[in-house]
């Protein structure tokens, strides 16, 4: 059995719970070097794979200097700094497992997929949901024929009020202009598993939507800057650092963000939230992405898709997938889809049925991440050529949908998708 060498491109959260699964099947992966500024991530990396002293570096630039060392180039650092490791990583002749979004533009998108191209480089981009049981259930009974031909989706994107507020608001993803926009980075996984459900071109889209709430009029009268300087709102804000990050309610996953260090002390954390952005009021943050947002989107043959991304209720993704003889619908954190069949008039609960597609190996996104992992694998060993691969074609053109969708809020425009693609694909 052939083993790939990894190089690890930021070593945050994505690409350490990459590596970590790649960990777990060491037949099929080595990681043999890491590029990571903080010094701490860039120890767990080294340590915990025995990647060489002179094989870890602070940043990309020198390790994609080097003549080629490996297989693989896992992408992992955030939104904007994609495109130029990317770039340079294909020319040096890595297939690379790239990060969502490829990048924040269009144009930027379909660079990157025109020159993995020329080169004959392979990329795979993390779309993680395609992998997970859920999604991969709902496509084998599509392409079973167990509605007909789809006439309508409706899909919801339950981001949720307390993760809206510390990743979309306080965290990374709060501000367009240093991350990407909402429908982007968050949701250029819905738009890639609606297409790809759907089995159709998309041909048109439309889309509304703002930030409304997480704005400085909302603020409670008398709210502080940061949580700590004495808000008297701390109790009742279901947003105050209190609530988020220290008391009873605290979201683990997210007060390990606060300061970076999974063994912080509540003193540490508390001092951390005086001065950083986790501390700061949600009402008085530097976020400008939306908190809501609609999209409608047209396919071929008429069939249509109504999404819907909001922040305010307790998360999740729901879907109802209404076709010509029947429906399907399903949350993807629960393990089960109804099925009403109109010819039988039966409605039946269907348990997505066990695939060999890594969900033996505990992963985040419902399984999904070591999905991707084992898919990885075949792609670049043995061929793997299935509808499941998110690749860089399919992942940029599904790219376009979101961007069109974008344009669409920002211009009150009907986008037509198809001359959309066509403007930055340049006929791939
Ligand atoms: N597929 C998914 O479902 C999913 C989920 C969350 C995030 N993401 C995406 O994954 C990417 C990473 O997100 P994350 O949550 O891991 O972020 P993160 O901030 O935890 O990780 C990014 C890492 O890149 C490092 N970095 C910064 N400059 C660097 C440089 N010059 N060279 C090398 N490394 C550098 C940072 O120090 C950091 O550790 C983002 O694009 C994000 O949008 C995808």
């Amino acid at each position: 059995m052939k083993k790939l060498k990894v190089i690890l491109i930021g070593a945050g959260g994505r690409g350490t719970g990459y590596t970590d699964i790649m960990a777990q099947m060491p037949e099929k992966y080595e990681i043999v070097a890491v590029a990571e500024p903080i010094e701490a991530r860039r120890e767990y990396i080294r340590k915990k794979h025995n990647v060489p002293e002179d094989m870890c570096f602070t940043t990309w630039e020198p390790l994609l200097e080097l003549d080629k060392l490996a297989d693989v180039a896992v992408i992992a650092t955030m939104d904007q700094m994609h495109y130029e490791p990317s770039l340079k990583a294909i020319e040096k002749g890595y297939d690379l497992l790239l990060e969502k979004p490829v990048t924040p533009t269009p144009e930027e998108c379909y660079d990157i997929a025109i020159a993995a191209k020329k080169k004959g480089v392979k990329i795979l981009v993390c779309h993680v949901l395609r992998y997970t049981l859920f999604y991969r259930t709902l496509k084998k009974l599509i392409d079973e024929g167990a509605v007909g031909d789809i006439v309508s989706i409706h899909a919801d994107e339950c981001v949720g009020n307390v993760h809206q507020s510390h990743s979309f608001v306080r965290g990374n993803w709060g501000n367009k202009d240093e991350s990407s926009f909402m429908l982007l980075q968050k949701c250029c996984h819905d738009m890639d598993i609606l297409q790809w459900l759907m089995g159709k071109e998309c041909k048109r889209a439309h889309s509304f939507g703002s930030l409304t709430h997480f704005t400085r009029k909302n603020a409670p009268e008398g709210s502080t800057e940061f949580c700590l300087d004495g808000c008297p709102h701390m109790k009742t804000c279901p947003y105050s650092v209190e609530n988020v990050y220290l008391g009873e309610k605290k979201v683990q996953w997210m007060r390990d963000r606060v300061t970076d260090d999974l063994n912080a002390t509540d003193e540490e954390v508390r001092e951390a939230l005086r001065t950083n952005n986790y501390g700061k009021c949600v009402y008085k943050s530097n976020n400008n992405v939306v908190d809501h947002q609609v999209v409608n989107l047209e396919f071929e043959d008429g069939a249509t898709i109504s999404f819907n991304m909001n922040a305010f209720n307790k998360g999740g993704r729901h879907i109802r997938i209404m076709g010509t003889k029947g429906e399907l619908s399903g949350s993807a954190g629960e393990t089960k889809i109804t099925y009403f069949n109109f010819e039988s008039g039966e409605t039946k609960v269907i348990t997505p049925a066990d695939a060999p597609l890594g969900d033996a190996i505990d992963s985040g996104h419902g399984g999904g991440d070591a999905g991707i992992i084992n898919v990885l694998y075949d792609y670049l060993t043995v061929g793997y050529e299935g509808d499941l691969l998110s690749e860089i074609g399919v992942s940029a053109k599904n790219h376009m949908i979101a961007f069109a969708a974008e344009h669409s809020r920002l211009t009150g425009e009907v986008v037509d998708v198809e001359e959309y693609t066509k403007k930055y694909s340049k006929g791939l």
